[in-house]
């Protein structure tokens, strides 16, 4: 914990000295810094550039959108110039672009460029998601990370990361400063709000009578279309669940297991909240590939459970 400087609050510590309190190699401090600044060049692109398609699909044979290209340029670039970097894997490339096959002190980033890149166009927060492992192995379980972070492109700018000691929070301040605004985020055992995502006409019986639970019990419904608003809600308000369940046609779901469920799982689980794919933790799944997608119902621990009472009852 950050106790503040005499004459500091803690809204002035700055997310390099945090990241120095947190007794983590300075390689991922500095990866971790090189990652913030690349969201400052996103953001100038999310507010200016083309919102056009790129004429080109990304490898769930999805289109992509031009943001979609120039984000993932941007952090790409940032990433290969680090020099902390052995892989990268990106929800736009095809497959693994290895920097270097040097992995001593090196670290592998999975990121989603500019999740919810479709909101753009409707003036809706969006979001970039890193996922950060040791070594050059991309395709290890999530529990194996060590880092993962979000940047989420909202009416404030706002850096969520953990590196295994909790949650924490910037700002972005007007002088495009990160600075702290949460230390230590907790989840809520049970909460009051629910993402349900994808067409409810084709949820299981099981989702459906869990939406009906949390109906019953008073629950708002809270949805954006953007995983990270979504997630950033649930998180910062420490009461609610996402969920993106199996639907008729689509056994696992939408979201991308390396991309978007393991960094968000890993900062769920850091601020005391859990992640399931409807049977096992988002965490302790092994990725077979790097397009893999899973179910997933992440947020208050008794309310992931409640869901799985239903899916498995
Ligand atoms: P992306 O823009 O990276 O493809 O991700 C979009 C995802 C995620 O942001 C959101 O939770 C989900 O798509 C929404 O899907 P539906 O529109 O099917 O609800
Ligand atoms: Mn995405
Ligand atoms: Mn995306």
């Amino acid at each position: 914990m950050m106790s503040s400087e005499p004459g500091k609050t803690k809204f002035q510590i700055d997310l390099r000295r945090h990241l120095r309190s947190q007794n983590i190699d300075d390689n991922l401090v500095h990866l971790i810094c090189e990652i913030s600044e690349a969201s400052k060049y996103v953001i100038n692109a999310v507010r200016t550039g083309d919102l056009g398609v790129a004429g080109t699909s990304n490898l769930y044979g999805e289109e992509q959108l031009a943001l979609d290209v120039l984000s993932d340029r941007i952090m790409r670039k940032r990433l290969v110039k680090s020099g902390v970097v052995c892989n990268i894997a990106s929800e736009e490339m095809d497959e693994i672009y290895q920097v270097t096959s040097d992995s001593d002190g090196l670290y592998s980033v999975a990121y989603d460029p500019l999740d919810g890149s479709s909101l753009v166009d409707v003036n809706l927060a969006v979001g970039t998601i890193v996922s950060i492992f040791a070594g050059c192995d991309l395709l290890q379980e999530g529990r194996k990370q060590v880092a993962a972070m979000y940047i989420l492109y909202g009416p404030r700018v706002s850096l969520v990361y953990s590196v295994g000691n909790g949650v924490h929070e910037f700002t972005m301040n007007q002088l495009m400063e990160f600075t702290l605004s949460r230390e230590d985020v907790r989840m809520h055992p049970a909460g009051n709000i629910y993402s349900p995502g994808g067409l409810r006409n084709k949820y299981n019986e099981g989702d459906e009578k869990f939406i009906r639970y949390l109906e019953a019990k008073g629950a708002k419904l809270r949805y954006s279309g953007g995983f990270v608003p979504d997630i950033n809600q649930v998180l910062m308000k420490g009461k609610g669940i996402f969920i993106y369940p199996a639907l008729n046609g689509s056994p696992n779901g939408k979201l991308r297991l390396l991309f978007e469920l393991n960094p968000m799982a890993y900062l769920i689980e850091q601020a005391g909240g859990a992640a399931s794919n409807g049977h096992v933790p988002i965490l302790d799944l092994k990725p077979e590939s790097l397009d893999q997608r899973a179910p997933i119902y992440i947020g208050c621990t008794e309310d992931v459970s409640k869901a799985m009472e239903y899916l498995n009852g």
